[in-house]
């Protein structure tokens, strides 16, 4: 592998982008590198992992930042053709040299829906209400569930308070050829590196957005990021995110996502402090 190179596509309008169809037939005006991430994620969550393809781009993608890892990967556009008697070359290899999409990861900034259920089961992105069950959600949490600007309180878990904004890291995916070569540690760290150079980018304007709908009684109240990052993380996967700090949530429990284990795990990022933005 050459080296690789990691791109960034800040938050960005993608109306049009088709979500039944996959990302070779998309309009044009959708970002290159977008689509790229998309290839990426159809690779690994939809062929490999078997999650719906119209579960893979969602309403999150839209306000996310996504990082795409490129290799040059060359490939043979041509074989080589000899003479079968004098075995002379008589027409020459071809190759192509493709800046090749392999691996992904995006932020989502706060707010997010109410953290998952302990023991909840979600098909499709949607929790499912069982019969029998304990696992119900509150009012409260159904309408931040179902709002476009979920902000308001949380359960308190073991790392969160219920009310600090936090960060999401997710979609991390390499595809299966490149993977072992720790593709996914630099992914994460030149996130982190935007992260800390860049504290106050999410922080959602007040006179934007409004008191109420930030759900802000007074200044103090106002969402402003301070360095907490969450994943929701495939079991199969959390020693990859505990090698960049992330630790199990053991308060927020355990849900299942078309019916694979995952667990919440918190990291806190050190960056400077910011001002509200008014
Ligand atoms: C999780 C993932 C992004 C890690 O990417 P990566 O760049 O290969 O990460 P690493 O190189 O650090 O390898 C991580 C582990 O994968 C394992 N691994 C190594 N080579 C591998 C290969 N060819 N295929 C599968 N796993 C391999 C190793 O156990 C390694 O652990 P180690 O720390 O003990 O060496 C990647 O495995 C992936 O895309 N998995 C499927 C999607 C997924 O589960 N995403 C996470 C959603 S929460």
């Amino acid at each position: 592998m050459g080296t690789p190179f990691i791109s960034l596509l800040e938050p960005t309008r993608l109306d049009g982008y088709d979500r039944t169809k996959p990302h070779t037939q998309q309009p044009s005006h959708i970002p290159p590198l977008f689509i790229d991430a998309m290839e990426v994620r159809e690779t690994v969550f939809v062929t490999e992992q078997q999650w719906p393809l119209e579960c893979e781009h969602d309403a999150d993608d839209a306000r996310s930042c996504h990082w795409v890892t490129y290799a040059s990967v060359n490939r043979t556009t041509r074989a080589e053709v000899r003479d079968p008697t004098t075995n002379e070359v008589t027409q020459p290899r071809q190759s192509e040299t493709r800046s090749m999409p392999i691996g992904t990861l995006r932020i989502v900034p706060f707010p997010h829906p109410p953290h998952p259920p302990p023991g909840g089961r979600y098909v499709d992105g949607e929790l499912q209400q069982e019969a029998d069950d304990e696992v119900h959600a509150s009012p409260a949490d159904e309408r931040r569930e179902n709002a476009d600007m979920p902000f308001g309180n949380d359960r308190a878990t073991t790392f969160h308070d219920g009310r600090e904004p936090y960060v999401g890291v997710g979609r991390v995916a390499v595809v299966p050829e490149f993977r072992g070569h720790r593709v996914a540690d630099q992914l994460w760290a030149a996130a982190k590196r935007w992260l800390e150079e860049n504290p106050a980018y999410f922080n959602p304007s007040v006179s934007s957005l409004g008191m109420d709908r930030l759900e802000a009684a007074a200044a103090t109240d106002i969402p402003k990021w301070n360095g907490l990052v969450c994943t929701h993380a495939q079991e199969a996967v959390v020693k990859v995110y505990q090698r960049w700090g992330f630790q199990v949530d053991e308060g927020m429990g355990k849900w299942t996502e078309q019916g694979i284990p995952h667990v919440g795990m918190f990291m806190r990022l050190q960056v400077k402090e910011t001002d509200p933005k008014i």
